[in-house]
């Protein structure tokens, strides 16, 4: 049994998103977590996963590990018991902890790899909790837009503790992604902003709620075909993340050249402080923008179209 999940960025709203307001996120479709689920003839649960170096039986992992974490959460509560014998294999073509969603995509691929070769079918909002319980692992205290854009492989506007929406996308447009090829932890960057808050919380409301303002002005671009405003918010949206102090010099680098190159607008994505920038390519295309940022020393540049899908 094979099971897949894309990769995924945010365009508005991270780091506000924790505090109940609006993020946009959508799937980087070229990129995706696989787990293929066998039986196996060897006893036990056998887990192969090159990427993360890990190569080793369920029961010799542990309990925290986000892995096995998973597994025993699904096998607990669809009552499997005793487990079966299965070989697991996880490969992965989205950049470990880089903001790409590599692991809510492992846990959503192999979430369903599992339900599959049971033959115990979870709905997608079933999959997302799963993932989400294992975002808290990685992440500590997740919003959990993570999991729900990979788990449904649509663009979303998300806001916690709500039901999913899906945005339309009336137009295509394309994002060129920039890596600095600085991991950064999330759990850092929002710990940072969580500090921030909770010696000043009125003034920082302010900033999330300008964030939330941005995201809703954002999906009615999106949703009316005008991708070309999105620019000038992703500018407004990367000024309030710089006051958050979750950019970088490394980040500003990228995001500058990206503009002077002809972005129409970029800021950084995800939790900051390292991790990924992102910019809207202009009408004639990205390549000048994906040249600019790897002359600026960016360590991974990937293009991506945002689309309806469907
Ligand atoms: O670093 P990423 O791409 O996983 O994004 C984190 C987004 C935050 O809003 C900073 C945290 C969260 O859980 O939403």
């Amino acid at each position: 049994m094979k099971a897949s999940a894309v990769g995924k960025i945010i365009l508005f709203g991270e780091h506000a998103v924790v505090y109940g307001r609006a993020a946009l996120a959508v799937p980087v479709t070229q990129m995706r977590a696989q787990v293929e689920v066998l039986p196996s003839s060897r006893p036990g649960i056998w887990i192969d996963a090159p990427d993360v170096k890990v190569s080793a039986e369920l029961n010799t992992l542990p309990s925290d590990h986000p892995l096995a974490a998973l597994i025993h959460n699904l096998f607990f509560a669809l009552a499997v018991d005793p487990f079966p014998d299965l070989s697991i294999h996880i490969t992965s073509s989205i950049p470990v902890a880089s903001g790409l969603g590599s692991g809510a995509a492992v846990s959503v691929a192999l979430t369903r790899a599992l339900c599959g070769a049971l033959a115990r079918p979870l709905t997608d909002e079933q999959v997302s909790s799963y993932a989400f319980e294992i975002e808290k692992l990685h992440h500590g205290t997740p919003s959990g837009i993570d999991n729900a854009v990979i788990t449904y492989d649509r663009p979303i506007y998300y806001v916690k503790d709500r039901p999913i929406e899906m945005l339309r996308v009336a137009e295509p447009f394309t994002i060129v992604i920039g890596y600095t090829g600085i991991p950064a932890p999330t759990r850092d960057a929002v710990a940072a902003v969580r500090r921030l808050w909770e010696a000043q919380p009125d003034e920082w409301n302010v900033v999330f709620d300008g964030m939330q303002t941005l995201s809703q002005l954002a999906r009615e671009a999106m949703e009316s075909g005008r991708w070309r405003h999105l620019g000038p918010l992703m500018n407004e949206n990367h000024a309030l993340l710089q006051r958050l102090t979750v950019s970088s010099p490394e980040l500003e680098r990228l995001i500058a050249a990206s503009r002077e190159a002809g972005a129409l607008g970029a800021k950084l994505s995800g939790g900051g402080r390292g991790g990924n920038m992102i910019a809207l390519a202009p009408g004639n295309g990205p390549q000048a923008v994906a040249d600019a940022l790897d002359a600026a020393g960016a360590a991974r540049v990937i293009i991506t179209e945002v689309r309806q899908q469907d």
